[in-house]
């Protein structure tokens, strides 16, 4: 379903974008992406008669693209008053961007290569949409409105958040306490934000629900699995057209992501090298069939190294010192440290950015070159264009139903991380596989009795 009704003129929609004028390709990747995403397409023409949203303000912190397009479509199709800003600054798609304003009467404030405190403006405005409903990817909003709540701005650094910090102050201390009372609960998308609002809960500071619709299966099965598989390698080839087949390339981490990018780069022929922290997972790795040792060692050996564990310097000092010439170095995980890109500018003699788009070189003062793609962040999405729309139909018809649910649930979730409930992932599983046309078996009434039963021996 299309609802391109006749758009409102852009200047009655809040937006601050790189260019209006680029909505017609946008208008085009989105409808593109449309064909692929059946199942948020079904919630679509629901919601379009029963507008659950009716009457709520959302905003919406993620990836602006093609997928998030028809995400954002749906929420306003359910009747949702949103504003949509980046979770990366990297990652926004500028055609899509300006689609979303001029074709669909949907705010947008984000802007491909937006430095942070454009970003933060852009979080700001989020904010002073008053949501009723957020989702993120990676919890800036809830963080930035729980540093609020709780009257602590020395939190937002003083540069890079500025704005976000200028906007609270327009209210009194007494004021910022109450200022997010209207939020009815959150939904986050991502591992990393999972991590950060699990922490913030077991210490006490969550003061509304939030849905981990990252933890729902039919999320992160498919989406960090296949989806960052696949949209990684893809950031490599696009930035970098080396080949894959015989390379070894060193993969930092065995979570979903990893398991997905270490798979999709065996298929295409590369020796992988797992590393990892956690035993068991690198126990998996071995068993699965790859290498498995330190980064110390790997550094050494290594041609293509991809960092995917949500933690910090996985790639230091040490292991830039002891790399190939000519190693390519890039980053899956959701946010810019994996790599620590302050020692190796410390070890470089000569940078020279743009060797190719979204590669810069790094020569250390060994005459040793390291090439960095897409600055360390998220390289699917800065070299490529994210995760296929195919994937995300799951992971944003899980968004869209969790919103759903969250809002009929006003008032009854407790202030914590709540789970997806599992009719959801029933429901975006099963209209995925009619979808694909995939017919599956149902259990007779003897094998229901046989699983609820005991007694039963051999
Ligand atoms: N995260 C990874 N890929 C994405 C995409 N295509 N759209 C939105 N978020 C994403």
């Amino acid at each position: 379903m299309n609802n391109v009704v006749v758009p409102a003129p852009a200047a009655t929609i809040k937006h601050d974008i790189a260019n209006i004028a680029l909505a017609e390709k946008g208008k085009k990747r989105i409808l593109w992406a449309d064909h692929d995403m059946p199942v948020l397409a079904n919630i679509r023409e629901r919601w379009e008669r029963e507008k659950p949203l009716l009457g709520l303000r959302m905003a919406a912190c993620l990836h602006v693209t093609a997928e998030t397009a028809n995400l954002v479509r749906t929420l306003k199709a359910g009747g949702a008053d949103l504003l949509l800003v980046a979770s990366n600054p990297l990652s926004t798609q500028d055609d899509v961007a300006a689609s979303l304003v001029k074709d669909f009467s949907i705010g947008v404030a984000a802007i491909h290569g937006e430095k942070p405190p454009t970003y933060y403006k852009h979080v700001a405005m989020a904010l002073d949409h008053r949501p009723h409903v957020t989702m993120d990817d990676g919890a800036d909003l809830v963080t930035a409105m729980t540093f609020i709540s709780l009257d602590w701005l020395n939190k937002f650094d003083p540069e890079k958040q500025k704005p976000v910090r200028d906007w609270a102050e327009k209210f009194t201390p007494e004021q910022r306490k109450t200022l997010f009372n209207d939020l009815i609960g959150s939904m986050e998308e991502t591992t990393t934000g999972v991590i950060r609002l699990r922490a913030m809960e077991k210490k006490g500071f969550l003061k509304f629900p939030v849905i981990a619709v990252n933890d729902a299966e039919t999320k992160h099965f498919f989406d960090n699995r296949y989806g960052t598989g696949q949209s990684t390698i893809d950031g490599i080839i696009r930035a970098t057209n080396t080949l894959i087949a015989g390379r070894k390339i060193v993969v930092a981490g065995y979570g979903w992501c990893g398991k997905g990018v270490s798979l999709r780069a065996r298929g295409l022929g590369a020796q992988v090298i797992v590393t990892e922290v956690n035993s068991v997972r690198a126990l998996e790795a071995a068993m699965d069939g790859f290498a498995v040792m330190s980064m110390a060692d790997a550094a050494k050996v290594g041609d293509v190294f991809i960092t995917v564990t949500g933690n910090m310097h996985i790639i230091r000092r040490e292991h830039f010192l002891v790399m190939k010439d000519g190693a390519m170095v890039c980053n899956s995980g959701h946010f810019d440290i994996e790599i620590d890109l302050v020692a190796l500018n410390k070890e470089t003699e000569l940078y020279t950015p743009n060797v190719r788009p979204e590669v810069e070189e790094f020569r250390l003062k060994s005459g040793k070159r390291i090439y960095v793609i897409g600055a360390g962040r998220l390289v699917n999405l800065a070299a490529a264009e994210g995760h296929p729309a195919s994937v995300m139909d799951m992971s944003f018809a899980t968004q869209a139903l969790a919103t759903e649910y969250c809002v009929k649930e006003r008032g009854k979730l407790a202030a914590k991380v709540h789970e997806v409930p599992r009719f959801i992932e029933e429901f975006v599983s099963n209209t995925k596989l009619a979808s694909m046309g995939i017919t599956i078996d149902t259990m007779t009434s003897e094998q229901v009795d046989y699983v609820n039963e005991w007694e039963h021996g051999t």
